[in-house]
């Protein structure tokens, strides 16, 4: 397979949508303990047989409310200068507008997945689940510019309220 430098778009397509409290994104709230419910659509449903054994799930979603991308921001709400560069950050508004959250599974029921940790807006577009495990779970980490402005504890034991 040859590889094209900046390429063009890869298929893509909506597999389910995300129902959460927050009808605006500015209304997400930190932390991220909302609760909300994943719709799959029928046609792959199929695809979340097993699913109800992870406690955990990565959900790989759109920023659709965003427009455009900044390659330096300052992302967090309070938004602490300097800028940072995106690849940095989890700002929403990136190079391609993907994003990434860790929720807990509560509960399945058919094509409907009960989860908390939404931090998506109500009406989002689902791009894939893929299971959280613990190959996923790292030590030692470092977070950066978020420890230098006080953002995340030193070590990766400690909650936060921002930046994520
Ligand atoms: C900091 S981003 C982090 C998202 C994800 N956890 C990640 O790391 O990719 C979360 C913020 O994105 C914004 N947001 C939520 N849903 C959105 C959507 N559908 N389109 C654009 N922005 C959205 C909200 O302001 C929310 O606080």
């Amino acid at each position: 397979m040859t590889a094209k430098l900046d390429g063009g778009s890869p298929r893509l397509v909506h597999i389910g949508v995300a129902h959460t409290p927050f009808s605006d994104p500015r209304d997400v709230e930190e932390p991220q303990e909302a609760e909300g419910r994943l719709e799959i659509y029928s046609r792959y449903e199929k695809a979340l047989k097993d699913v109800e054994g992870f406690s955990h799930l990565f959900v790989i979603w759109l920023f659709h409310r965003s427009e455009g991308c900044e390659l330096t921001c300052c992302p967090t709400r309070r938004s602490i200068p300097p800028p940072r560069g995106l690849f940095a950050t989890r700002s929403p508004y990136r190079v391609n507008p993907l994003a990434l959250t860790v929720v807990t599974l509560l509960e399945r029921n058919g094509r409907f997945l009960h989860v908390r940790g939404v931090d998506m807006a109500d009406g989002t577009p689902l791009l894939d689940i893929k299971p959280y495990t613990d190959r996923d779970r790292k030590e030692g980490i470092r977070c950066g510019w978020l420890e230098t402005a006080g953002l995340r504890a030193r070590r990766d034991s400690e909650p936060s309220e921002e930046g994520s």
